[in-house]
């Protein structure tokens, strides 16, 4: 098993941000996150990847104990992911960008130089501009594909997406999904979506874990939660994006 995480909690202050969450991924398989606005989904991922430590809970990265680990231990050892609201360098060219990942990545020790594996993912996510494009001049969706890149150009053996598709038209969509099984079926790359609109859950997703309030209300193929009663209730009055 590629992760495993058990019971993970994260307080801030008072509030219960996540609250024992246990969730697995294996190789080649992608997991689903949902829940509502502010269930706890970046969080999560933030506790599992070392952005901040569990308030308690245990984490296992291929078979060893990492909670707490750093983001940089976690990259090194092969955790890649991409943000919510992506923040390359600016003044950097999209080039460079990924190339920062290629250097400080799982590959590092890799024989490729950094400037070929940079590339190498840049072409993997058919980046559209010319790669000495400085990042300030991306649009919302190029930064996305940006930092698609970036977090392969890392060398990833599991990949978090939080949230990759918002703001993508249907089209763009379908490009992404496609992008994302590939990514899977060529590095072999277990991954955790988070992700609101559903067809990309329902369409690309092995099993999804639904949170709410930080909290685990159901879990299973996405058919069987998309109809589990809770689950529809949690999504009430919320924009479901079919
Ligand atoms: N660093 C922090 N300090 C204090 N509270 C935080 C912090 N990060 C997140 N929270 C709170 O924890 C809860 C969970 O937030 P989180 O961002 O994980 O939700 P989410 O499921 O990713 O939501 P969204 O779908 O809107 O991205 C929210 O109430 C949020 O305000
Ligand atoms: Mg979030």
């Amino acid at each position: 098993m590629l992760l495993d995480a058990e019971r993970v909690i994260k307080n801030f202050g008072g509030l219960t941000a996540v609250n024992r969450v246990t969730l697995q991924v294996d190789a080649s398989q992608i997991v689903g996150l949902i829940g509502p606005n502010g269930a706890g989904k970046t969080t999560f991922l933030n506790c599992v990847a070392g952005t901040y430590p569990p308030s308690a809970g245990k984490v296992r990265f291929q078979g060893k104990e990492t909670t707490g680990s750093t983001p940089e231990d976690m990259c090194r050892m092969g955790l890649s992911r991409t943000f919510q609201i992506p923040r390359p360098f600016p003044m950097l060219t999209a080039l460079e960008n990924v190339m920062v990942g290629a250097v400080f990545g799982a590959e590092h020790g890799s024989k490729k130089p950094a400037r070929g594996r940079a590339e190498e993912a840049l072409k993997f996510v058919n980046f559209p501009l010319a790669l000495d494009t400085p990042a300030q001049r991306l649009n919302a969706v190029q930064l996305k594909r940006l930092d698609l890149a970036r977090a392969l150009a890392c060398g990833p053996k599991l990949l978090f997406l939080d949230e990759l598709a918002s703001g993508l038209t249907p089209g763009e969509l379908d490009t992404m999904m496609a992008l994302i099984l590939k990514i899977r079926d060529t590095y072999g790359v277990g991954m955790i979506v988070v992700e609101h609109i559903m067809k990309v859950i329902t369409g690309i997703c092995e099993r999804v874990l639904v949170i709410q309030y930080g909290t685990p209300i159901a879990e299973g193929t996405p058919r069987e939660v998309m109809q589990d009663p809770k689950v529809i209730e949690a999504y009430l009055g919320e924009e479901v994006v079919a």
